[in-house]
């Protein structure tokens, strides 16, 4: 790449976050249901205040010259029983929304972020063929209030990783693995509760932008050569890149936000549903030079440019919804955000249009399975205090966002 890249003007700079991550105090939901059976050592507690703290962690992200910022409504909080919407919620969002307008920053509105009111789950959440009705009063019921402040839409957060952890996996809520037919359904509900939320947004206001956030890994063969490895990798491929578009449709996207973190290198392995979809490769190669994060998500910039490609040729914009990484080593993090924003730069100037670059995330909060100890902010908190303790990709970060260009000075240290 030539020594600077400058950006389209009003190109989308900030960080993303999630409500039950970081508000604190989500009773109503079945995260919090989850937390308090005790399968998991933690539980999100207060979690990073946020829903109290928000006008000063806005200021922060304003300090650093964020103009755009990621954030989920609550369900649980809108709507804690069924078909009882709560106004003092709604206008929570309301104030919250208007406390980044009047800071410059752009909202882009997430309204599904893997959590579900605790009723929903009860009357068998997203395997529930009615799913998608409840959804779309929920939508509606928020974006009449919100669509004439909010410009961007994300309907769903990563259907496929939803499905994988709560219906493959198992180890989120609702805890069901043990049927593809079921995994199946869910997705094909989500994905249908997308498409009615696309129409409800759009009857509010209609230029609004309606996307997904869509979890993209770059999944590679482990051995190119051999047949068996390609096979697997190509069908995790489908499973987790193509599937999900195959069943939504490129007409009801206005853009697609795409959370991009890790290169999964696939092994063939002759047994079970492992033989469909094969193992990841992580074994240290000290001449691969391979590097993992502190969760094992294999580092790998150059996965967001062809990522970033591929996806373009489905035809509407694009915003990196998500791009990350948990470590404490803080030069790890400077260099991932240098390479990952040259990355996306490099694919730009190939002629891919992204509308925006969003951080995962503002502060350390709370990472799901993993609880607090997962750390991919721009800053860290100190869980007594409270306090936000910026780290040194945050500054670096700031230099990219405030000058819109990334240049030598920025690249040089890092790449
Ligand atoms: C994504 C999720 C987000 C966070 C990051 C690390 O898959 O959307 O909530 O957990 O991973």
């Amino acid at each position: 790449m030539s020594a600077t890249y400058r950006f389209p003007s009003g190109f989308l700079w900030g960080a993303a976050t999630s409500s039950h991550q970081v508000e604190g105090n989500n009773r109503w939901n079945d995260w919090w249901e989850f937390e308090q059976s005790g399968t998991l050592p933690y539980a999100s507690r207060n979690a990073c205040e946020h829903f109290e703290r928000y006008e000063s962690d806005f200021d922060l992200a304003r300090s650093w010259g964020h103009n755009a910022h990621r954030l989920s409504i609550e369900w649980s909080r809108i709507e804690p029983t069924e078909g009882e919407f709560d106004a003092t919620a709604l206008d929570h969002y309301v104030k919250v929304i208007a406390a980044l307008r009047k800071r410059g920053i752009e909202p882009v509105v997430t309204l599904h972020h893997f959590t579900n009111p605790a009723w929903f789950t009860r009357r068998g959440g997203w395997t529930n063929p009615q799913s998608i009705e409840l959804f779309a009063r929920y939508v509606s019921t928020v974006a009449s209030r919100l669509a004439e402040h909010v410009r961007f839409w994300l309907t769903i957060n990563e259907p496929t990783v939803y499905v994988m952890r709560s219906y493959v996996k198992g180890d989120w809520p609702p805890c069901q693995p043990g049927s593809w037919l079921r995994a199946w359904r869910v997705l094909r509900n989500l994905c249908r509760a997308h498409l009615s939320a696309y129409a409800v947004i759009h009857e509010c206001r209609a230029d609004v932008m309606v996307g997904l956030a869509h979890s993209a890994p770059y999944v590679v063969p482990h051995d190119p050569q051999r047949l068996a490895d390609r096979f697997a990798a190509r069908m995790r491929d489908f499973a987790l890149n193509d599937l999900c578009f195959h069943l939504v449709g490129r007409r009801a996207l206005d853009f697609i936000g795409i959370n991009y973190y890790v290169r999964q290198v696939v092994q063939w392995r002759p047994r079970g549903a492992k033989a469909l979809f094969g193992v990841e490769h992580k074994a240290d190669d000290p001449l691969a030079l391979r590097q993992f994060s502190s969760l094992g998500w294999e580092v790998y910039p150059q996965g967001l440019h062809s990522i970033l490609a591929r996806f373009s040729s489905l035809g509407v914009p694009l915003m990196i919804t998500e791009n990350g990484i948990a470590t404490l080593d803080e030069e790890l993090r400077e260099s991932f955000v240098a390479a990952h924003v040259r990355e996306m730069a490099r694919a730009m100037r190939d002629g891919v249009e992204v509308l925006g670059y969003l951080y995962w995330t503002l502060f350390d909060n709370f990472e799901w399975t993993e609880g607090y100890a997962a750390h991919f902010g721009l800053a860290a908190v100190d869980a007594t205090s409270q306090a936000r303790l910026a780290r040194p990709a945050a500054a670096l970060f700031a230099s990219i966002c405030c000058s819109n260009e990334m240049n030598q000075t920025q690249l040089g240290r890092y790449c």
